[in-house]
């Protein structure tokens, strides 16, 4: 577990904690609970992509001067490093992307060459719309069947209908390793088990696991783990399509452009092998720079203390929450991750989040980009606290004592 000063320490390594300018207009908070969203960045990660623009900017793979050769290792050290923090079998299997969202994309539209009429694709209940929509067009314009695994009242899958659901033409699965909503892991070893008794294909999203659990992927034998390197201190506009290499293999092309072939002629194109004919176009150069030292930062301060540390936090929360009255807390009785969601009786989430947002204190309301299993319980929304290696037992004292106050003023 981390020191109290090991916290200072890692705290004084996010700029924005110390100044959040817009956050510290009352009251001198600037308290941050909104990690599921994004996490902050540290120094290191914001420096290096500054000095990858100051000092070597260039493309790669694409000349032989110095600069392209520097960033082109850097590149390819950023994939070998993604490739040990997943423990994938090699780097070829590891496809820089956008974010989850053009990874899920990516994957969707591979997929679609084989996905025929009458064919079964499977989702949960509780899926991001970023897991939910791709699937969903998908089938429609292939005829194909989309089917979903229900939850139960809280939130958790039904895996006995899951069973039920799987047969031989069930071709995917996609789902998410821990929810966005209220932080559920779901079983997701026992589901790909299972789908692949029936030759399916697995899809995990890590979105919400990646900077909290230690990911294993040939461990789990998922055929697709998707992430994206903004919710583990890194930088927007990139992200991980881990898929396995001899599923990958069969993929052709998702988009079309520079970097990906081996030779053009006006007749016809022979692409490149794996990893670059799923990445066209100069990829985010500057994104994947900072994305080794996001990985850095994690590694060094050990993903396993990370998640004892962030489920302390949660603990702590769900022990001083639970004392108020009305208050609905959702899926308090699962193994404990990063984010915990809730209602208070008869009062909007919108309107509680705008109230203690005035105090400094940032977190998400809403629908969580969630409404299918917002729908399903009747929510119109949840107030979603989700914490980081950054955050303290202190700042969720301060959230408490703001809360009440909030309250007061609303009931
Ligand atoms: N997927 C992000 C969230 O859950 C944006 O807040």
């Amino acid at each position: 577990m981390f020191s109290y000063e090991e916290i200072k320490q890692i705290r004084n390594q996010f700029p924005i904690l110390n100044q959040f300018p817009i956050l510290k207009k009352k009251e001198n908070n600037s308290i941050y609970f909104d990690n599921a969203a994004t996490t902050q960045k540290p120094v290191q990660v914001i420096n290096a992509i500054k000095k990858y623009y100051c000092n070597f900017n260039s493309n790669v793979n694409r000349s032989f001067h110095v600069l392209d050769q520097f960033t082109n290792n850097y590149l390819e050290l950023s994939r070998n490093n993604i490739k040990y923090f997943i423990n994938a079998k090699s780097r070829e299997e590891i496809i820089f992307t956008s974010g989850t969202t053009e990874s899920i994309n990516l994957i969707a539209f591979c997929i679609s060459k084989v996905i025929k009429k009458s064919y079964d694709i499977i989702i949960s209940h509780s899926e991001h719309h970023s897991n939910i929509i791709p699937w969903q067009v998908l089938s429609q314009n292939h005829n194909a069947n989309l089917k979903v695994i229900p939850v139960n009242s809280e939130g958790e899958l039904n895996i006995r209908v899951f069973n039920k659901l799987m047969t031989k033409k069930t071709k995917l699965i996609s789902i998410s390793h821990v929810t966005n909503t209220f932080g559920i892991i779901n079983p997701i070893k026992k589901l790909i088990k299972t789908a692949h008794k029936y030759n399916s294909l697995v899809l995990i999203d890590g979105s919400q696991a990646i900077s909290h659990l230690t990911i294993d992927v040939q461990n789990l034998d998922c055929d697709f783990y998707v992430f994206s390197i903004h919710k583990m201190y890194g930088p927007s506009g990139i992200g991980i399509l881990y898929g396995k290499k001899k599923v990958l293999d069969k993929f052709t092309p998702y988009q079309c452009g520079g970097g990906m072939i081996e030779k053009v002629t006006l007749k016809k194109t022979i692409f490149s092998g794996l990893p670059f004919k799923l990445e066209s176009g100069t990829p985010n150069i500057a994104g994947i720079i900072g994305t080794n030292k996001a990985l850095n930062f994690i590694v060094n301060y050990s993903i396993i203390k990370i998640k004892n540390y962030e489920t302390k936090l949660l603990k702590y929360a769900l022990k001083i929450l639970s004392n108020i009255n009305g208050i609905k807390i959702y899926y308090k009785n699962s193994k404990l991750t990063k984010i915990l969601s809730f209602n208070i009786e008869n009062i909007h989430s919108f309107d509680l989040g705008k109230l203690l947002n005035n105090y400094g204190i940032a977190f998400r309301t809403g629908t969580h980009c969630a409404q299918p299993i917002m729908d399903y319980l009747k929510l119109n929304g949840t107030i979603r606290i989700s914490f980081a290696i950054y955050n303290t037992i202190e700042e969720i004292d301060i959230f408490y004592k703001y809360l009440i106050k909030c309250l007061y003023y609303l009931r």
